[in-house]
């Protein structure tokens, strides 16, 4: 049994990667900020709003073998219509929030001797879609730094990220509130549909799990071919 810490396991791909894991037999840790959830025995949920000053990591145990972030938002606005504000409150819980956490629980990987990392990026740091300024601003900054965490921690600490295209999650749920939009979305995409939590918590565990053993440094492209094939 080897233990996890999913922060934002309250909500969408989180929350499906948390119960993935609890189904495989791990003992996961799980964070909820708006949305408390009930703990049931080897998967606990813990409050943490890693946009706070003061963050309580105390339910964490002294070894940890990997951690999910989750923490993200979609703001999509034109570029000069959204303010310096808005920009930063966006980088300050998608990545200064994954600095913070990450800075506490390297040590407790350090000490299993091993560990795996996986962020989440967008299908927009990747391909330019207007009105992604603020998104795309804030995957990108978390593809460089998984790209230099896991050179700086290689070979103890694997550190991954999954930039998926739509997916069907409360953050998306303004998105996909009407046939005509999930027709429309999902015809966008090469393989004819937008994504589940499901199809993006298989990346994750299979990039925490043992299975990547040999995978280190590189964002798993999880968006329906939206990322790489043009439609005719
Ligand atoms: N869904 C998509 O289409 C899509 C596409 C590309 C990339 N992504 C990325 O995938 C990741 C997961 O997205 P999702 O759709 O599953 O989002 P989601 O359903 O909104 O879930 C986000 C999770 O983060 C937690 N959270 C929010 N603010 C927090 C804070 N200040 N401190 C700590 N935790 C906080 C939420 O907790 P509470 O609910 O308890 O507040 C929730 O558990 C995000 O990084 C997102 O950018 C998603």
């Amino acid at each position: 049994m080897k233990s996890y810490l999913v922060v934002g396991g309250s909500s969408g791909i989180g929350k499906q990667i948390a119960e993935m894991l609890y189904m495989e037999g791990h003992r996961v840790f799980a964070t909820y900020c708006r949305n408390k959830k009930e703990s049931k025995d080897r998967l606990s949920y813990h409050y943490l709003d890693v946009t706070s000053d003061e963050v309580d990591f105390a339910f964490l145990p002294a070894r940890l073998d990997g951690v999910v972030y989750c923490p993200g938002s979609l703001r999509l606005r034109p570029f000069n219509r959204t303010a310096l504000a808005d920009y930063e409150a966006d980088y300050r819980l998608q990545v200064v929030g994954a600095l913070k956490v990450l800075q506490h629980v390297v040590p407790l990987m350090k000490e299993n001797g091993r560990g795996s990392v996986v962020l989440f990026s967008s299908v927009a740091a990747g391909r330019g879609f207007p009105f992604h300024a603020s998104v795309a601003a804030c995957k990108g900054a978390i593809e460089g730094l998984t790209k230099a965490l896991a050179a700086e921690l290689a070979p103890v600490i694997r550190v991954n990220c999954v930039a998926p295209s739509l997916t069907n999650t409360p953050l998306t749920a303004g998105l996909l509130n009407s046939e005509e939009k999930l027709r429309q979305h999902s015809g966008r995409h090469p393989l004819q549909r937008v994504g589940e939590a499901q199809d993006i918590a298989a990346a994750a565990m299979f990039l925490l799990g043992d299975h990547a053993g040999w995978v280190t440094a590189q964002t798993m492209h999880v968006d329906g071919g939206l990322s790489a094939i043009a439609l005719p």
